[in-house]
């Protein structure tokens, strides 16, 4: 018999905590993966005006259909296959909402990954297989596809977050072709940081649906992700999915800088990618760390001793410039995530680093 509502909420919840970052202002914002460079101020007047022109009263389109058009051009696909997410955590929830068939369905991810993968499963009450990553922070292909077996559903993102790491494409495509009764999700939040290594338009199967999304790439704030899948696919997402989703502040947004903006767009990326090189010679020259090759706006740093890369967060956090302390996950020990800052965050970092005595 229930006695009490409390009874009801689902019994997975209990084990997780809530994602949550404190809303930091600091001198150098360096742990959350954005794209910190400023939009020009032409660009940010332009914006504005389009933003000022949306009909405050009215709803948006409820599928978002101007930008899922300028999407499916940008992607030669169909728009009928594009189907948007307020940021990509929510298509992360409705596919794993869409594809919950079995009593009890089964997520396969490497560790470490993403959180999100993990944490919407096990709400949902997914089974969670992780398979741990190599010591290069590769995927290990033997025991991948060991989990896959019999399992529902497998996120890869490609760069991979917190590592940075990018899968070698002959495993990815090799997994995907052993398992064709496992969707592959290919997560590629951070490709613009991997020039050409996208495999959009080269991993072509049934059991494939891509993900992408605005926030690393300019447009955190605006909230806007998007899964490309099989028409049947994006139409069971469709059926999950909200109506109106996407506000239409964020839809206006999103479209001007894909149609009109994507040169600038560009450039910010391109800034980001020197200032993690930067960040890349800095830690290198630090004794006793492990730089490993980065295709996203982010590098990862192990210190040989772990405490030391606690010590180096805390020297850091003393100076008001934020990174993420990771060292706690699975093949993670002593391992630091700094997120690329601006020029100036950079030079902070950096000067930061000179009194450094770890
Ligand atoms: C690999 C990966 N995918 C998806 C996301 C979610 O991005 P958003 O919900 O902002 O689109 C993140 C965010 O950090 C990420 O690292």
């Amino acid at each position: 018999m229930t006695t009490n509502w409390r009874s009801h909420l689902r019994p997975s919840l209990a084990a997780l905590s809530v994602y949550d970052m404190p809303r930091a202002r600091a001198r150098a914002r360096m742990h959350a993966n954005e794209n910190p460079e400023p939009w020009p101020p032409e660009v940010m007047a332009e914006l504005s005006r389009l933003v000022g022109e949306v009909e405050l009263g009215r709803y948006p389109d409820t599928s978002g259909r101007e930008l899922r058009v300028a999407l499916g051009e940008h992607f030669a696909c169909d728009p009928a296959q594009i189907v948007l997410g307020n940021g990509s955590d929510e298509v992360i929830s409705l596919l794993l909402v869409a594809l919950g068939a079995a009593t009890e369905p089964v997520l396969v991810v490497p560790a470490p990954s993403f959180i999100m993968y993990t944490h919407s499963a096990r709400v949902l009450g997914y089974a969670v297989r992780e398979v741990e990553l190599d010591d290069e922070l590769m995927l290990r292909p033997t025991p991948m596809h060991a989990a896959l077996e019999g399992a529902t559903i497998c996120f890869l993102a490609r760069p991979n977050n917190p590592t940075g790491t990018v899968w070698d494409p002959a495993v990815v495509h090799d997994l995907v072709a052993s398992h064709p009764d496992v969707v592959f999700v290919i997560d590629e939040a951070y490709i613009a940081y991997a020039p050409g290594r996208s495999l959009w338009g080269t991993l072509r199967a049934d059991n494939v649906a891509f993900m992408g999304t605005f926030s690393k790439v300019g447009l955190a704030a605006i909230r806007v992700g998007y899964a490309i899948a099989q028409p049947d696919l994006a139409l069971a997402l469709d059926k999950v999915r909200h109506p109106y989703n996407v506000s239409q502040t964020s839809i206006a947004v999103a479209h001007a800088v894909l149609t009109r903006f994507a040169e600038t767009q560009q450039t910010l990326v391109d800034r980001a990618i020197a200032q993690r090189e930067r960040l890349v010679a800095l830690l290198g020259d630090l004794e006793g760390v492990r730089v490993f090759e980065s295709g996203a706006n982010f590098v990862l740093a192990r210190f040989r001793q772990p405490t030391r890369a606690s010590s180096f967060v805390a020297h850091l956090a003393a100076r008001d410039i934020l990174v993420k302390d990771v060292g706690a996950l699975p093949k993670l020990a002593g391992c630091v995530r700094i997120s690329v800052g601006t020029q100036d965050e950079t030079d902070a970092f950096a000067a930061s680093l000179a009194d450094w005595r770890g």
